[in-house]
């Protein structure tokens, strides 16, 4: 397949697909001790000069995504490509196809420091395997980003990437760059600009309809073929609002709640993987082939 260049241009700021994901690392540093610090939503024990402005420090690349995504995602555009995207009927392919697929995803990355889409999933599963966890955690990480082929079929980055949050219902200020959904047209709208919106208190994240992107994509794609942890580190591994901010609670219901631990757990590895050797994509394929073998038939629809 020939390698698909992304061109940065008004609809696709970033550089690079890494540029929004290296700015959330940095917003969310790893914790010192993870092992016995579990993540919180926010540490009441936070200094205030631990506080960073992430936002006056964010390329202007990166503000400029934000500005788009906030701006356009709105609650009929999530629908719309729901419907669009949705119906799986695109094409056919396997797991490992898709990942390779994913990997002719070439933008202006720097190829001797920045990993391939392919590395990254490899390195993600690579660290989950090798802290001992089941096959399921270890698939879910390889293939929690191939919903990024999106860009591939000409969806803009704001539509593909980015923290996911509730469209709907008003907007956390915990979500980076909040004063960029004045231009969000929702915001005129007040059945969507209360705290609940269109949802009933707990009503559960399945009926709360998030921005659109990778997240619930793959979800769909995989949503027959894996136990739920796994499907809900898959759909909600961008819905920072809920996971690292613990914003939103009022839309969970008690399933959410006990699988936001599983949510928890997936995150370190898909933010914290970053800076270590690359891997040996030949040598692993067999392992990842098997795994796949093992849980998703053959062909999946996309
Ligand atoms: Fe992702
Ligand atoms: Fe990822």
């Amino acid at each position: 397949m020939n390698p698909t260049r992304v061109e940065t241009s008004g609809h696709s700021p970033l550089q690079n697909l890494e540029e929004w994901e290296d700015f959330v690392r940095d917003r969310y540093p790893e914790p010192a001790t993870p092992a016995d610090k579990p993540f919180q939503a926010s540490d009441p024990n936070k200094k205030k000069e631990e506080f960073r402005d992430y936002e006056a420090d964010a390329r202007p690349t990166v503000r400029e995504f934000y500005r788009q995504n906030h701006k356009q995602q709105t609650y009929e555009f999530a629908k719309a490509k729901r419907k669009e995207f949705l119906t799986l009927d695109r094409l056919q392919m396997g797991i490992w196809e898709a990942a390779e697929y994913l990997n002719t995803l070439v933008d202006d990355s720097d190829p001797d420091t920045d990993l391939s889409q392919l590395q990254h999933l490899l390195q993600t599963a690579e660290d989950i395997r090798r802290d001992g966890h089941p096959r399921w955690f270890i698939l879910a990480g390889f293939i929690h980003d191939l919903g990024k082929i999106l860009c591939l079929w000409g969806e803009p980055q704001w539509a593909v990437v980015g923290d996911t949050f509730p469209t709907g219902c008003g907007y956390s200020d915990k979500i980076v760059f909040p004063h960029f959904f004045a231009d969000n047209p929702d915001s005129s709208e007040p059945r969507y600009q209360t705290p609940l919106g269109i949802y009933k208190e707990g009503c559960g994240l399945d009926r709360v309809q998030l921005s659109w992107g990778h997240d619930e994509y793959i979800y769909h794609v995989a949503k027959n073929y894996l136990p739920e942890p796994a499907l809900y580190m898959l759909r909600y591994h961008s819905f920072y609002p809920w996971h690292r901010e613990g914003e939103y609670h009022y839309l969970t219901n008690g399933h959410d709640r006990e699988m936001l631990e599983w949510v928890n757990k997936f995150n370190p590895y898909d933010l914290y993987t970053k800076n270590h050797e690359k891997p040996d994509v030949d040598q692993l394929r067999p392992f990842y082939e098997n795994l796949i073998a093992e849980f998703f038939p053959a062909k999946v629809n996309w």
